[in-house]
C-alpha cells in the first residue's frame, strides 16, 4: 500500500523541499518507488529536484483532464516528481485525495507543503495519514513547527514526526542554536532524524544533484529514509 507523507514546517525556508528531495532520493536508492508532489504555489520542488526544464504538465492539469497522470510525471534517477499548479483556487480536498489515489502504484509519496498553514498545507494534509514537520533549532522555527504539527493532527494527519534540519554541534554547544532536547520538547513530536548543516546542499541545489556519496548529509538522509520504512536506525548525532 502507498504510504503518503506530508512534509510541512510552519516557518518558511527551513528545508521542507530539501528534505523531500533528500529523503526521496534515499528511498529510491533503497529500492522504493517514490514520488514527490509539490503543494507549494511558489513551485520550487521541480527546480530543487533538477527536473524543471522537462516539466510540461503539473498535477493541476491532471485534475482538469488535460493529460493522463503518467504524462505529468518527471523522472530523475528513478525518483519521480509531480510539479504543482500555480493556483489552488477551487481545488477541493476530495479532488486531491482522488488524485493521490491515481498514483497508488508508488510505495511512497512525499508531499512538499508550503510555509504556513494555509490552502496548500491543508490540501496536502487532507491526503496524508503521516507527516514530517521540519524545524531548525531556533525558537521561531520550533514554535511554528509546534503550531503546524498541532494543525496537522487536527486535519487528520495521525502520525507526525520531527526532523531537525541544519543542525550544527558546535553552535548547539555554544548555545547559538537550541539543543536537540529543547527543540523536541518545544515541538512536542517524536524525533525522526537530524540533518546537519551542509554547505553542499546549497551548492548543489541548482543542479538537483542533492545526494552525493561524499556529502555529510547523505548518511543522515539515508538514515531518515530507513526510519520512514520502519527500520530501527540509531541517532548518531546525539
Ligand atoms: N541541511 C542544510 N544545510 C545547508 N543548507 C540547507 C540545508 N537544508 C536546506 N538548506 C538551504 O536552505 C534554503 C531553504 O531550503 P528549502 O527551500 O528546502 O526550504 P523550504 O522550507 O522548502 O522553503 P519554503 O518555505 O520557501 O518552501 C535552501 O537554500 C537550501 O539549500
Ligand atoms: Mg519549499
Amino acid at each position: 500500500m502507498t504510504k503518503r507523507i506530508v512534509v510541512a514546517s510552519g516557518k518558511g525556508g527551513v528545508g521542507k523541499t530539501t528534505v523531500c528531495v533528500g529523503v526521496g532520493r534515499a528511498l529510491t536508492a533503497l529500492g522504493h518507488r517514490t514520488l514527490l508532489v509539490d503543494f507549494d504555489d511558489l513551485r520550487s520542488l521541480d527546480l530543487v529536484a533538477g527536473v524543471a526544464e522537462r516539466v510540461v504538465y503539473d498535477w493541476g492539469d491532471v485534475l482538469l483532464g488535460r493529460c493522463e497522470p503518467q504524462d505529468a510525471l518527471n523522472e530523475t534517477d528513478g525518483l519521480f516528481v509531480l510539479a504543482g499548479p500555480r493556483s489552488y483556487a477551487d481545488i477541493t480536498k476530495e479532488q486531491v485525495r482522488d488524485l493521490m489515489r491515481r498514483f497508488d502504484d508508488f510505495d511512497y509519496i512525499l508531499m512538499d507543503a508550503p510555509a504556513g498553514v494555509g490552502t496548500g498545507f491543508c490540501l496536502a494534509c487532507a491526503a496524508a495519514p503521516r507527516g514530517i514537520v521540519v524545524a531548525t533549532a531556533d525558537p521561531v522555527s520550533v514554535r511554528s513547527a509546534a503550531i503546524a504539527a498541532e494543525k496537522m493532527q487536527t486535519l487528520g494527519v495521525g502520525y507526525v514526526r520531527l526532523l531537525l534540519n541544519r543542525a550544527a554541534k558546535k553552535d548547539m554547544k555554544k548555545k547559538r542554536l537550541m539543543n536537540i532536547d529543547d527543540a523536541i520538547d518545544g515541538v512536542s513530536a517524536q524525533l525522526l532524524g537530524i540533518i546537519p548543516e551542509d554547505r553542499h546542499i546549497r551548492l548543489r541545489e541548482m543542479g538537483g544533484t542533492l545526494l552525493e556519496k561524499h556529502q555529510i548529509s547523505t548518511t543522515p538522509f539515508m538514515n531518515v529514509a530507513k526510519r520512514v520504512t520502519g527500520e530501527n536506525v540509531p541517532l548518531f548525532f546525539l
